[in-house]
Order: structure tokens, then sequence, then C-alpha cells
């Protein structure tokens, strides 16, 4: 797990943006994996910027993304599907097709998350997986308790889950308590996976994430286990990160071996 640790949340959203539009430009056929939610916004308008000022080109880009409400249809403002026409497809070049994101509408639950797989492997797997991470330290929606082999599938979400999510809907309308989420196994094919996590109100969830036991309790710990993760952190919400100063080593490192100062790391002394 590569854990970097920027100042400001804006920082680290630029910095989550930057990786993600390095792979758009690398691989122009990629099959990126999205997440919604209050953390990616900024990252979004980054891409969406790039793409108006800077060309980055969505033509060939496949999206899936990690979830949706049950009951809520493509037009209900908290909708993840609107989330996302909202913030990135409406504003990018990308073909409406290859943008997936479970139907929220769909009856047959089981069917339509088998097909979701289904479409995932037709697309040959995800290359990049943007994630975000719950209070409870869940990814997607695989709350605390669910297995770290599930595939997509229903749901039930927990109560902290909807108390942090209520900010999301009008006053009085009830926050959806089943959702249809790709599963931590389901998450962890993904050929790298980028979790961006900012604010005090995360600080624990990252330090059971990278410092505490895989377990089931924290799904997003789940990540210890995958080959390429990074974590991308503002200060507040690595905060509570016992071994900080090394993940700040190794950032200055790389920063060294990619910019060729190999004396400095002792290297043809
Ligand atoms: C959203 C998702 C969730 C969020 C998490 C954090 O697609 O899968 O896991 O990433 O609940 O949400 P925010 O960013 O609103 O704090």
């Amino acid at each position: 797990m590569r854990v970097i640790i920027e100042k400001t949340a804006a920082q680290a959203e630029l910095r989550t943006a930057r990786i993600m539009a390095d792979m758009i430009r690398s691989k122009p056929q990629a099959v990126l994996g999205l997440a919604t939610g209050g953390t990616p916004v900024n990252v979004y308008q980054e891409l969406v910027r790039q793409h108006q000022e800077e060309d980055l080109d969505f033509s060939g880009i496949k999206t899936f993304n990690l979830d949706e409400y049950v009951g809520l249809g493509p037009k209900h403002p908290q909708s993840f599907r609107f989330f996302m026409q909202e913030n990135l497809f409406d504003h990018v070049n990308i073909d409406p097709a290859q943008t997936h994101v479970p139907d929220g509408r769909a009856l047959d639950f089981d069917g339509h998350c088998r097909h979701y797989e289904q479409r995932i492997a037709e697309a040959g797997g995800i290359d990049l997986q943007l994630l975000g991470i719950g209070v409870d330290g869940h990814i997607a929606f695989n709350e605390p308790g669910s297995s770290l082999g599930s595939r997509t599938r229903l749901k039930t979400l927990a109560g902290e889950t909807i108390r942090q999510n209520e900010k999301y809907f009008p006053e009085g309308e009830q926050v959806p308590r089943l959702a249809l989420t790709m599963g931590v196994g389901t998450i962890l094919e993904s050929r790298s996976c980028l979790l961006l996590a900012t604010g005090s109100h995360k600080a624990s969830a990252i330090r059971s994430m990278v410092e505490g036991p895989v377990t089931a309790q924290i799904t997003a710990s789940a990540l210890q286990l995958h080959r390429e993760v990074t974590v991308i952190v503002d200060e507040a919400a690595g905060g509570w990160l016992e071994r900080r100063d090394y993940y700040a080593d190794v950032e200055a490192c790389h920063q060294l071996l990619e910019t060729g100062q190999l004396r400095a790391l002792g290297i043809g002394n």
C-alpha cells in the first residue's frame, strides 16, 4: 500500500485526479471504476477541466460505478447515476453506452448484479478503481461484516452510513436502506485501486484500514491484500496514522528516484 499524505484536501484531490488522468492518457481504452459521494466531487471537476482545457480524451474509456441506491431511478437527484451525469459524464466526451452504474430500479437483484459482474468481465476487468471510505471503514457499500470475498449484490446499509448520507437528501426525505454494490472480492480484482479520503472524520477509518488487522469489520482493510493500492489523504484524514513519518520518507525516496537524484539515496557515491 502506497500512502501519500498531502497537506490539504485540495492537494489530495488534485493528486488523485492526476493519477486518473495519467491512466486515461496512457491507456485510452482504459476501464475505470468510479465512486460517488462528497469525496470525489473535486476530482471529477479537475478531470472535466483537463478535458476542456487540455484535451483529456474520454472517447475510448469505459466506466463502472461501485454502487447505487435501491429504489432510485436515474432522474432522482440523489441517485448515483444522476450524480455521475452531473459531475462527470455530461461534461466529457465519454460514450454514454460505455458508462455503467447499477440500476436502482432493477427488481431482479441477483440477476442484475450477476449481469453487472459479467459486463465488467467482458470489458476486460477494471484497470483503476477509484474509492472513497466510509467513517465505518466501508468501501463501496460493503458495510462492516461483509464477506471479504463478496461480489456485486444487494446490501442493507448500516445505520451510520444512512446518518452520514442524510446530508445529501432534502430534509424529510428518507435515505434508502438498501443498495446494490460491488463486493470486496470484485474490488480486489481491479488491477489497481486508488483510495481518496479527506477530513478528520475519516482519520479513524484510515488508520484502521492502513495499520489495523485485515478484518471484515473494516472492509477497506482488505485492500492490504491487493498488490497495487495507492491511498491519498490530506493531513486531517492521515492524522491518526502512526507511521506517517515513514510514509513521508517513502514519498521523498520516490521523488528522488523519479528525478534521478541517485546520490541523495547513497547510490553511486
Ligand atoms: C460511493 C461509495 C462509498 C463512499 C463512502 C464515502 O460510491 O461507494 O463507499 O465512497 O461512503 O462517502 P463520502 O465521500 O460522501 O464521505
